[in-house]
């Protein structure tokens, strides 16, 4: 397999990113290189995410792109992993004849073996198991070398939300243990991270075990990783209105290195529609949230995650979506109007609302939170940021990096920058990056 290429394409959330980077580390182990081009491959790896509707189709949708690579050379591999995966298993292989492979976010580390078995002709490889905790053993050190690095900590969802597909695909919550977490954040401090974003469906809930066999709540976790000497700036995605606890609060305001930007996905803002959702809290529990969250960390921005035209929505329900967009005056969110799941509770409600209407909501939602979130970037105009770079930036003309807001700042300035926190002072706001002055103090 020496000095084969392989190509990885990555739909869906920051942990299927992340997936796909340590599968990229694991087949350089194999000695293999990356390629941009899928032409070039000998082996293409597709890595989706099932958590909106047509995810299916659009994976046969790709797969027909690359059947004439397949046809033209029959070694090249095709390999379908990721949360569809997960969901359709071998009836990927039975659509699409041109899968060699079929693996789950539970088994990506099983790859070496399974590409090895195609090669000597055992045929096709179907594994989309969920081998508990197995996976991060098997791995090689985690190889980013981004100033801004992911770290899992802990996988798969147990809450069950009525819409979500999510608890199938990545199956219950597993943490990493506490000491595993620790050591890839210093490897990948070593190799240049001052940036750290830990990832998990739900960081709150997690529950690492200690080295001593006690359990670690994400709240001590976040103390541990904040101690880490060289790690500048702490991320975490997805925190959950779910068992967003006093400790966690307090921890936010506690620790300096955690960013001014929260994302806590409320989905809704009725409490008619979050009961249908299976979300266990209301629209006032969250206002409280946020209310805590701010007398900790006044300097912080929320952003959301927003589910628009739930079965059964009516104009009154998102009415009370809009009313507490507008008390809590979001940055920014992730939007979509509701996908039918099949096999979630939800895909069997009544949803009698056009789409038209549908889109029409979700279109007001989004104007309002971009008209906050221009604002939020405005009231930067002329302050001295903090912004932590991240390298060059697209055109390779300027530096790059973001402010703790996760402004996107591009300024003059040298590669001796890239890791460094520096001031820069604001002169421009653009609808999606801010553009700074040279920066003052390196
Ligand atoms: N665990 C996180 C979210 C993970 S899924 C949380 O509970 O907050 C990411 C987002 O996808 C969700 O927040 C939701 O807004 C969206 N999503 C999930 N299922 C969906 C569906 N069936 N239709 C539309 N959006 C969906
Ligand atoms: Fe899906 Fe709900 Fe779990 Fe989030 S908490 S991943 S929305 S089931
Ligand atoms: Fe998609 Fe799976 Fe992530 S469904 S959002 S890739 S957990």
């Amino acid at each position: 397999m020496n000095k084969s290429k392989f190509h990885i394409k990555t739909w869906g959330c920051q942990m299927n990113e992340y997936d796909s980077a340590r599968i990229a580390d694991l087949l350089e182990t194999l000695g293999m290189s990356a390629t941009e081009e899928p032409a070039d491959a000998d082996l293409i790896i597709l890595n989706t995410c099932a958590v909106r509707e047509k995810a299916a189709e659009k994976l046969f949708h790709q797969l027909g792109r690359w059947k004439p690579l397949k046809q033209d050379r029959p070694d090249l591999i095709i390999a379908v992993g990721g949360c569809v995966a997960s969901e359709e298993g071998r009836r990927i292989r039975s659509r699409a004849r041109i899968v060699d492979i079929v693996f789950g976010p539970q088994t990506y580390h099983r790859l070496p073996e399974m590409i090895r078995r195609v090669r000597s002709g055992d045929g096709p490889q179907i594994d989309v198991s969920f081998p508990a905790n197995e996976k991060f053993g098997a791995l090689p050190a985690n190889r980013s070398r981004k100033v801004s690095a992911f770290v899992t900590i802990m996988e798969g969802c147990s809450h069950f939300c009525s819409y979500c597909i999510v608890p199938y695909t990545r199956g219950g919550e597993v943490s990493r243990p506490v000491s595993e977490i620790l050591d890839e954040v210093k490897t990948l401090r070593d190799s240049g991270a001052r940036e750290i974003n830990l990832l998990g469906q739900n960081v709150n809930c997690f529950r690492g075990l200690n080295d001593d066999g006690t359990v670690c709540s994400f709240a001590e976790l976040l103390y541990r990783v904040h101690q880490i000497d060289g790690i500048r700036r702490l991320r975490f995605t997805t925190s959950n209105p779910i068992e967003f606890t006093d400790e966690l609060i307090a921890a936010i305001g506690d620790l300096d290195k955690i960013a001014d930007s929260l994302h806590l996905p409320v989905q809704s803002g009725s409490d008619r529609i979050l009961k249908l959702m299976n979300r266990p809290y209301s629209a006032d529990d969250y206002r409280l949230m946020v209310a805590k969250v701010r007398a900790v960390k006044p300097s912080v921005l929320i952003s959301s995650d927003f589910i628009v035209g739930f079965p059964s929505e009516t104009d009154e329900d998102f009415e009370e979506t809009m009313r507490l967009i507008r008390d809590i005056r979001f940055d920014n969110s992730f939007s979509f109007i509701y996908s039918k799941r099949p096999g979630t509770p939800a895909a069997t409600m009544d949803d009698p609302l056009p789409l038209d209407a549908k889109k029409e909501r979700l279109a007001r939602l989004q104007q309002l939170i971009n008209t906050y979130g221009m604002q939020y970037s405005r009231e930067l105009h002329g302050t001295l940021q903090q912004v932590l770079v991240e390298g060059r930036s697209p055109d390779g003309v300027l530096m790059s990096g973001r402010t703790s807001t996760s402004r996107i700042v591009h300024f003059p300035g040298d590669d001796d920058l890239i890791g460094r926190m520096t001031g820069v002072r604001i002169a421009k706001v653009l609808p999606h990056c801010l553009i700074g002055e040279a920066q003052t103090n390196p």
